[in-house]
């Protein structure tokens, strides 16, 4: 199948990023990925330890610059010196209640490192991008499941949120005052589980607050408790939440490089979820049976910020990109618990227990 040569990744060696390029890998793309190690972690050689693995896994070779998107003058003589014909931007700082905290933090980050990449694009006429977008920006849904046409930006409850809709909303403007823009936003919904080997998963080096490594701190024995924030208005009084396996979002960037091949799509969004709505409880419940490991876990209020139920319509997706998510939630929990189990420590042996009481 003809297709793009070369994708520039930004943000690759963290949980999606290294994700994904084992699936451009696997299609014959050449890859070439910077990451800042804000949130994934470096060799004592400077290399990235989740592409190290990477290669083991796909026995490809990645080209790798350390490199901040805040760094504009590195960015361009990447770009000059390679012939770049497509970016997947990932790289963005995502800890939601850190960015309530550090608003400054967030919007230099997310927003001018975006800014700083597309105009290094721009000068190398490469327009050909996929943006790692986010169901957040879609505030409280006003129906379920959610389609790509529900409005966007209103009542988003966090910084981190705000910046991705923000991005869309410049990608939104760029496509339509240049028509040789041709952009793809993925509206994400809540990535989980890990690649089958084990050699690769979630590795938070920043203080993290989603469900899935809590769960799994509480089953390897590192926190004794997990807190259900609840009392929302569901079936078991606990959040709803799209969860889908991170090889089935590696998928779908793939999938969206080869549509933006295929036909010019100036800007267009799709949902990559599953459409299927699954609780907290069910979530733990669903760990417990196939892990074989108890999670205890205590109620506590709801969280601030939190929306009640958030699950796609995915069929759009399917449509036009020819994709649809495969995992089952038992695999999701499977797949997490085995990278968990083989890397207690996440990628550092002997990195000692995650502090803020994970
Ligand atoms: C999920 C459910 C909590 C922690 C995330 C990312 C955001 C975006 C969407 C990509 C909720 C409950 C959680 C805990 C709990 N992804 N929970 N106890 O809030 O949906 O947002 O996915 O862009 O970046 O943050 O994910 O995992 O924090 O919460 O009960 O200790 O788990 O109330 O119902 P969320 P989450």
């Amino acid at each position: 199948m003809e297709q793009f040569q070369t994708v520039f990744v930004t943000g690759g060696a963290g949980y999606i990023g290294s994700h994904t390029i084992i699936e451009l890998l696997n299609a014959n793309y050449e890859v070439i990925v910077i990451d800042n190690f804000v949130n994934s972690v470096d060799e004592p050689n400077g290399e990235s330890s989740a592409l190290k693995r990477v290669e083991t896994i796909t026995g490809k070779k990645v080209t790798f610059y350390k490199c901040d998107l805040l760094d504009r003058t590195t960015l361009f003589e990447i770009f000059e010196k390679h012939d770049i014909d497509c970016v997947i931007h990932f790289a963005a700082i995502k800890a939601v209640g850190e960015s309530m905290e550090y608003p400054l933090l967030y919007y230099k980050n997310n927003l001018v490192g975006m800014l700083n990449l597309l105009e290094v694009m721009e000068k190398h006429k490469c327009f050909q991008l996929v943006f790692s977008s986010s169901c957040t920006i879609y505030g409280e849904p006003k129906y379920l499941p959610i389609t790509e046409d529900h409005t966007i930006g209103g009542n988003i409850t966090n910084v981190y949120g705000k910046t991705k809709y923000f991005i869309e909303e410049m990608l939104a403007d760029i496509s339509h005052s240049n028509k040789d823009w041709n952009i793809i936003c993925l509206r994400y919904f809540n990535p989980v589980g890990a690649h089958p080997s084990g050699l690769i998963g979630e590795d938070p080096t920043k203080a993290f607050t989603n469900i899935m490594p809590y769960i799994a701190q509480v089953a390897i024995g590192h926190v004794p408790l997990l807190t259900i924030f609840g009392d929302y208005e569901t079936a078991d009084k606990t959040g709803v939440r799209d969860y889908i396996h991170v090889m089935d979002l590696a998928t779908g960037h793939v999938a969206a490089l080869r549509k933006l091949y295929k036909e010019h799509q100036h800007l267009k969004a799709y949902n990559l979820g599953t459409g299927k709505g699954v609780s907290v409880l069910q979530l733990v419940k669903t760990f417990e049976k196939v892990t074989g490991s108890a999670v205890p876990y205590r109620f506590a209020g709801k969280r601030e910020g939190d929306i009640t139920a958030m699950y796609a319509d995915a069929d759009l997706a399917e449509q036009e990109l020819g994709w649809k998510a495969k995992h089952t939630l038992d695999e999701m929990c499977i797949d997490f618990w085995r990278w968990k189990t083989m890397n207690p420590c996440g990628y550092r042996p002997h990195k000692t227990k995650l502090t803020n009481g994970h």
